[in-house]
């Protein structure tokens, strides 16, 4: 293929471009690996549940096979979401028949964080030092006496309020490589109530003193993108000294609809409509898709300045996480169709869009 039929090279001016993948679909993506991106994000290799599923025992085989990737595609990894509520083993928050102490939380904090940074420092140049860790919905203090406005009422929060995250961000500056990023990254990150929330996070962690080096934007998209709000939130993130980093991008069959809810549920209004619509990936609705994909782009373009990566959460429409989540937790399964690239891994057109766009 030529040289000009590469996203990761006609984007070389603007940011990077990457993927998440994961260990078992290396082989099937490397081609287009290769060809199109130049960062890329381990989906689930280097969480808690994988790396240290029991403490103290460390197990790097499914990561090594993604740093082995990018080491032949010649990039580095962004490596993602160690300190997260999901996927972190009930170890982590006991000790013995009690809860474990805040203390106790922080030193596995730490020594996790040592060996992650000890195997992979030469191969990584960002961290998602703690994923989304601000609540989703508005504090009421009836139904939730003593959670906070803020923060996600997780098991993390309940035994160590924010100092779990402070704790993440000191261990991951004190053992990174000192070229590494620090991200906090999240989702809902352009709702305003949400993006309040992240603010006062990030606000907070900076007052502590914490080295916080970046935003990561996740960018999943359930309901149509409103670009305003996303470069609002952009400026907002970047106006407190952060780069950006947009780090989950995908685009669902709902992203086309105009629906208020983000993540429908049986029972909410527009329901049964949507999912009729969904379920209907005609020509025009995958259009769309593209559609949303170039706009996006077009306002990423715009924001190069302060976005170093664009990455979508997956390569090709076969394997998207989206087919098992949302709306499709309930049956009529719907084919989603959120990548760039199609079921059969070809470039959708948005690609060639996308490229030329990179020339203007
Ligand atoms: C979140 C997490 C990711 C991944 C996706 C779904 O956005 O940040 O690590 O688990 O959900 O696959």
């Amino acid at each position: 293929m030529s040289e000009l039929f590469s996203l990761a090279k006609a984007y070389e001016n603007y940011f990077k471009i990457g993927a998440a993948v994961s260990s078992f679909g290396l082989s099937e993506y490397r081609g287009l690996l290769l060809e199109h991106f130049n960062s890329l994000t381990p989906e689930n290799e280097m969480k808690y549940a994988l790396t240290e599923a029991a403490e103290g025992q460390f197990q790097f085989e499914q990561a090594d096979a993604i740093v082995a990737m990018a080491r032949e595609m010649g990039v580095k990894i962004r490596a993602h979401a160690p300190v997260w509520h999901n996927q972190t083993a009930p170890w982590m928050y006991r000790d013995g028949d009690r809860p474990a102490s805040p203390e106790l939380i922080y030193a596995r904090i730490d020594s996790h964080s040592k060996a992650l940074c000890q195997r992979y420092n030469g191969d990584v140049y960002a961290w998602d030092v703690v994923n989304e860790a601000t609540r989703d919905d508005p504090l009421d203090p009836a139904k939730a006496p003593g959670e906070s406005p803020v923060y996600r009422n997780s098991e993390y929060y309940q035994l160590c309020g924010a100092g779990f995250i402070e704790a993440a961000f000191r261990s991951m500056a004190r053992y990174a490589a000192p070229d590494a990023q620090l991200f906090y990254n999240d989702y809902n990150e352009c709702m305003p109530e949400k993006r309040d929330r992240i603010v006062s996070l990030i606000r907070h962690l900076q007052e502590k003193g914490c080295r916080v080096d970046g935003m990561g934007m996740q960018q999943h998209y359930f309901a149509a993108p409103d670009y305003d709000e996303l470069k609002r939130s952009i400026e907002i993130y970047a106006g407190l000294g952060l780069r950006i980093h947009v780090t989950e991008l995908d685009v669902s069959m709902t992203a086309r609809l105009s629906l208020g809810d983000r993540r429908l549920k049986p029972g909410t209004p527009g329901y049964e409509e949507c999912v009729r619509e969904a379920l209907r990936a005609t020509p025009e609705a995958l259009d769309k898709i593209n559609e949303i994909y170039v706009k996006l782009f077009e306002v990423y373009r715009s924001y190069a300045d302060v976005i170093d990566c664009v990455t979508t959460w997956g390569v090709a429409d076969d394997r998207t996480w989206l087919d098992s989540f949302g709306i499709n937790r309930n049956p009529p399964r719907i084919k989603q169709h959120p990548l760039l690239f199609d079921e059969s891994r070809q470039a959708k057109p948005c690609v060639q869009q996308l490229l030329d766009a990179a020339k203007e």
